[in-house]
């Protein structure tokens, strides 16, 4: 670091009083523990610096001149600036910038202090995006609510019609026909019936209650799925294959948590082949051991898939693309799957259409 460089009007007739100033200045600055900086207030040239403003700001161009440091600072494409608060692009740490002006030796300077805040941005930061983390768990506990609310509220209801169909096939049976209304009120019947299974589960799911983690079939937890959503395949003919090789180890699950991992995945599935025409509509549910000796889970489809764009936001809460859609139930997956230790993925499928899947440990893998 050179002292004041170029013929300024006072700098020959005081030259050696200059050289005593500028020392010093320099011994002042080395003993402040934050980077600092002294500029002659009119050139914008470097006078002095201490050692740390060396290491923390020396690298960046410009530095040997306030406004070109400045521009490196604040630059618009690389520096990343809050008010007095300062990103270095080359470093990526944050500084808090304070200017003094100070008349040294009958030199005009402007005096720059860098103090390095990057801890203090990164515990705001992080607190955060555990205030983010905290306000969608009570998003997510008010859609917990919502649903309980409803469930106990179809409930009634559907009991009720339940009754009524029961009564009505009684009338109908003893009246002797005829059976086209006997066959309606049978199939009536059976909706309602699935319609209070769904409800049924839905409660089970939200009641609280710690999730328990044990031994479990995955094959039986396929079928519970396909199930319930057996009517939705029906209406829209599709062909469902399953390849679950009979030799899989179970998974260490709460079996009511994978269950709706699946659900939502396969309801996912099923909706996204909607516009698809029925012969091309294909489903295929199926689990291997991976090389990390980890169960996965792969539900495909043939719906149209998913642009980069799209799959990046995915996983964000509340995103959806459907006017009926809620958004949430692959941000519901993603937690469920990420507290049993495992991961949920997306890929294209070979041929068409998406794969989306799931790690789970085996119980004798578990952590
Ligand atoms: N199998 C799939 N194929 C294509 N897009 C999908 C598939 N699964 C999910 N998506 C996209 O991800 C979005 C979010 O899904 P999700 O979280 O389940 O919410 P929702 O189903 O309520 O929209 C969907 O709206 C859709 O755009
Ligand atoms: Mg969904």
């Amino acid at each position: 670091m050179t002292g004041a460089t170029g013929p300024s009007r006072t700098s020959r007739s005081r030259s050696t009083g200059r050289g005593a100033q500028s020392d010093a200045l320099a011994a002042v600055l080395a003993a402040v523990p934050f980077a600092c900086a002294a500029f002659d207030r009119r050139s914008g040239a470097l006078v002095a610096a201490n050692p740390r403003f060396s290491t923390d700001l020396g690298a960046l161009p410009g530095h040997g001149q306030r406004d070109a440091l400045l521009a490196s600072l604040y630059g618009d494409l690389t520096g990343e600036a809050r008010g007095e608060e300062v990103r270095a692009p080359h470093s990526g740490r944050w500084y808090a910038l304070h200017w003094r002006d100070l008349d040294c030796g009958g030199q005009a300077l402007s005096l720059l202090t860098a103090v390095d805040i990057s801890e203090r941005i990164e515990t705001l930061d992080s607190h955060k995006s555990q205030q983010e983390k905290l306000l969608f768990t009570s998003r997510m506990m008010s859609v917990g609510e919502m649903a309980a609310t409803l469930a106990h509220e179809l409930n009634q209801p559907l009991a009720a019609i339940v009754n009524y169909l029961n009564g009505s096939l009684r009338l109908v049976g003893q009246a002797g026909g005829p059976v086209q209304v006997e066959r309606a009120l049978q199939a009536a019947r059976t909706q309602a019936e699935h319609a209070s299974a769904v409800i049924a589960r839905v409660r089970e799911f939200v009641r609280a209650r710690e999730p328990r983690r044990d031994a479990q079939e995955l094959p039986l937890i396929v079928d519970t799925v396909l199930e319930l959503l057996r009517l939705e395949a029906e209406r829209q003919q599709l062909r469902v294959e399953l390849a679950l090789p009979a030799s899989l180890p179970p998974v260490y699950a709460d079996r009511v948590m994978i269950e709706q991992v699946l659900l939502n995945l396969v309801k996912n599935a099923i909706e996204a082949m909607r516009e698809v025409p029925a012969a091309q509509r294909g489903l295929r549910i199926e689990a291997r051991v991976n090389l990390d000796d980890e169960i996965e889970v792969r539900v495909c489809d043939r719906g149209p898939g998913l642009s980069p764009a799209q799959s990046e936001q995915l996983f964000s809460p509340f995103y959806t693309t459907k006017s009926d859609g809620l958004g949430i139930g692959l941000a519901i997956c993603r937690s469920i799957i990420e507290y049993h230790e495992g991961r949920l993925f997306f890929e294209a499928r070979d041929g068409g259409g998406s794969v989306f899947g799931f790690t789970l440990p085996t119980p004798d893998r578990r952590i």
